[in-house]
């Protein structure tokens, strides 16, 4: 009672000092705002690129210096330069009102010392480390005066034609909702004042992974249920972590861009979400609401304001139309005020018009980046990322001994292991594959290496991939591709066994690199066929942004391991799974299809009427390649192995408030040490809308001694049966459920209950 008592009373005070806090905010952005001048107001809602590069569609700001003196700035995008950043800033605080600039940047994977891309992130299904690798980009980008990160990406993608499912956490909304708990707490850490946090920006609302044939920019055409159920759930996880701000993405939602959405910026953001930071469009996506057909510059402005947007990147139609359309009534200056308002909230929560300067601290450019700490935190969770595909006759690890070849234009290469949106990395600490075995096999092995091939010889792709910058994908000043070929045969004849390390360059995947074809291009699979013809046992490695289609490797080679596009240390990384001082864990959080044509592929579909049967003509199937995938969501090997036991449940009938829990023993029956993540699905068989097959709804990730076992239990409640029905109501229905547990989403073991209400 007395218990109850003081938690009560510490409740009421510490609503007290909300309530007074958010009073002196108040007051003082009041105070702020009844100053402004119109064109002061709009200058906070303009997000300019400084000019140079890093720039992802057009520039339209010219003068920048000019523009902040002028007040007609709110915040900088992509500022690379500390120098540049502090100079912003002082000429900010010099103006009329002093108002301080915000600084965003898209910091990814990592600010300087760089972390696996996100798909590779997620595959370790490890939230602490995930949220480590936040905190730590966090810490390095602050220390370099930026204080907003465009991050994290949480689209769902369910097309691995699309370049940009490296920068997200793959196909499944849970998983999903799970990363971006993660990387918003890491950015922001306990308290936005704190100068070495970073405010997050969960992007791109909404849909963006869905574009029509993977096909980035693209169009998305999508029922209202499917949103609710599958892919708006991580955005509002990244809401409910409270995240500072809301980007919005390039395509239409509904047949409205979502840039000028109101029923997706205002109605379910806002009034259904109840988020109450700032939104920022994408890259010029007000400008490109006029070729959408939105109307001219004025006109999609307009509407961008209206639909609930508070701040413009980059296009500029904002500052240039806002003040001509208040002055012909097509918006009201209490919109432009609201916008204003959020946007000096953010900066007000940050502590900056406090310490304009909290950020400009060059003390902490020499501590804080790419300290040993941070380098040892990117090994460790690239080990993490690294998912097993394949191991026949235990091929991996590799002895510590004996002649190794290692080929592949991705072996002794350093930009690609950083992978996409790396824009200030270390280069010069990035560790290649070659030299991380070097430094972690020891004096007895000899590493015989040969390039053995280009990226890609298919002149269609190098041209595009010129885009992107001077070609990588091809060494100007190589040898000839037969050459490179034969160099690698010598070597691989004199081995004992090949590592090959194929697959894509940094600019295959990410922003603008979709790819129709997402098998590993041809002149690398000619250096693979070599290789398998030379009859010694070949261990594939994969650096790559996306699934790719592996059924000729998957069937030729001897081992398998996706290594993702690992970041500064994946050198090491690698070389610490091939030779056994990590045994991998990593799963797969996208589904590798086994042909590029039956994407969309994806583990948590829905059922068809007229379910595969390869005997029956009219059933759901292709006539050339079977529907299941090559590689399912959730799959994952070690170098040990795992027996589940049977399920047990606590009940087999519920009730309403009921929890049932699901246990289940795994053992470690191999030779060595392991970690293993036991997946739990669920199934609702018969529902007022038609529901997956499964649907992830817990996971364990356990470390198993060998000869041990351990009892994994897992908890379910009504809230894990819920989804969205026709009504968009969040609602769970009594009836049959079927839970699956197992070590992928394919290899699982089931049991069923029936919940009814009370
Ligand atoms: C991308 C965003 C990114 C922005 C700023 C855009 O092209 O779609 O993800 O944050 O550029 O660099």
């Amino acid at each position: 009672m007395i218990k109850s008592i003081v938690i009560l009373l510490f409740c009421l005070f510490s609503a007290r000092i909300l309530s007074a806090q958010d009073a002196e905010r108040n007051t003082f952005i009041d105070g702020l705002l009844n100053e402004m001048t119109i064109e002061e107001k709009i200058g906070q809602l303009n997000l300019v690129a400084p000019g140079g590069f890093t720039q992802t569609g057009p520039t339209v700001s010219e003068d920048v210096e000019e523009k902040i003196r002028n007040g007609q700035v709110g915040a900088i995008l992509n500022s690379m330069s500390f120098d540049v950043t502090k100079k912003a800033q002082e000429i900010a605080v010099n103006t009329r009102l002093k108002i301080p600039l915000l600084f965003g940047m898209d910091v990814i994977h990592g600010h300087s010392t760089i972390f696996p891309i996100p798909l590779g992130l997620a595959s370790t299904w490890d939230m602490a480390l995930i949220e480590r690798s936040a905190r730590i980009a966090a810490v390095e980008a602050s220390a370099h005066g930026i204080n907003w990160t465009f991050s994290p990406m949480v689209d769902i993608a369910r097309d691995a034609r699309w370049g940009r499912i490296a920068e997200g956490a793959g196909e499944d909304p849970w998983l999903g909702s799970q990363v971006a708990r993660a990387f918003v707490n890491g950015f922001q850490g306990e308290n936005l004042t704190d100068p070495s946090t970073l405010m997050a920006c969960v992007k791109h609302m909404a849909l963006y992974g869905a574009s029509e044939a993977g096909r980035d920019y693209n169009t998305v055409d999508m029922s209202r249920v499917a949103m609710f159920n599958y892919f708006l759930p991580p955005y509002k996880a990244a809401i409910d972590a409270g995240v500072g701000s809301v980007m919005t993405s390039f395509n239409v939602v509904d047949g409205i861009p979502a840039t000028g959405n109101k029923w997706l910026l205002t109605d379910v953001l806002r009034d259904r979400w109840g988020f109450d930071g700032f939104i920022v469009s994408d890259y010029t996506s007000v400008n490109e609401m006029i070729p959408h057909g939105m109307g001219d510059l004025q006109q999609v402005s307009a509407l961008a304001l209206k639909a609930g947007l508070d701040m413009d990147m980059v296009g500029e139609g904002f500052l240039t139309t806002l003040k001509k359309s208040l002055e012909e009534g097509k918006v009201t200056e209490k919109d432009i005020d609201t916008a204003c308002r959020r946007v000096l909230e953010a900066k007000y929560m940050m502590g900056l018009f406090a310490d304009p300067f909290k950020y400009l601290d060059s003390g902490r450019l020499q501590t804080d980046v790419v300290n040993a700490r941070h380098l040892q935190a990117a090994r460790e969770i690239a080990a993490h990322s690294i998912v097993l595909l394949k191991n026949e006759n235990q091929t991996l690890p590799l002895e510590k001994s004996g002649t190794i070849a290692l080929v592949g234009p991705l072996a002794d290469n350093k930009d690609d292991l950083l992978g996409t949106w790396v824009l200030v990395p270390d280069r010069n600490r990035t560790v290649s594959i070659r030299e991380g075995i070097a430094d972690v096999a020891g004096g007895n092995v000899e590493i015989l290496y040969a390039r053995g091939a280009n990226i890609t010889d298919d002149p269609y792709m190098q041209s595009t991939l010129r885009l992107s910058g001077p070609s990588q994908e091809v060494d100007p000043n190589g040898p000839s591709t037969e050459k490179l070929l034969d160099e690698a045969v010598i070597v691989a004849r004199k081995a004992d066994v090949i590592v090959a390390v194929l697959g894509e360059s940094f600019a295959m995947s990410g922003e603008a690199a979709s790819r129709a074809d997402i098998g590993i291009p041809e002149s690398q699979q000619e250096l693979l066929r070599a290789m398998v013809n030379t009859g010694k046992p070949v261990v594939l490695v994969l650096v790559n942004g996306r699934p790719l289609t592996l059924t000729w490797e998957n069937e030729n080679t001897d081992a398998i391991l996706e290594t993702w596009a690992g970041g500064t240390e994946a050198g090491h990384a690698i070389a610490d799974v091939l030779f056994g001082d990590y045994n991998p864990a990593g799963k797969l959080t996208v589904t590798f299809p086994r042909h590029v044509g039956q994407i969309p592929l994806y583990y948590n579909h829905l059922r068809t009427g007229r379910p595969m049967d390869p005997n029956n003509k009219y059933t759901s199937k292709y006539l050339d390649v079977p529907n299941d995938p090559l590689f399912p969501f959730g799959y994952g090997l070690s170098y040990t192995s795992f027996e589940y036991g049977e399920l047990n449940l606590s009940k087999k009938e519920l009730t309403g408030n009921d929890s049932l829990t699901v246990s289940v023993i795994i053992r470690n029956t191999g030779g060595i040490d392991g970690e293993e993540i036991a997946q739990l699905y669920l199934q609702d068989p018969a529902a007022s809308i038609t529901r997956p097959v499964k649907e992830l709804k817990n996971f364990r990730k356990l470390m198993i001694k060998k000869g041990e076992q351990q009892e994994v239990t897992y908890t379910i409640t009504t809230d894990d049966l819920k989804f969205y029905d026709s009504n968009l109501d969040l609602v769970w229905e009594p009836g049959e459920f079927i839970i699956y547990v197992g070590t992928n989403s394919r290899d699982v073991q089931s049991a069923s209950v029936n919940w009814i209400r009370n």
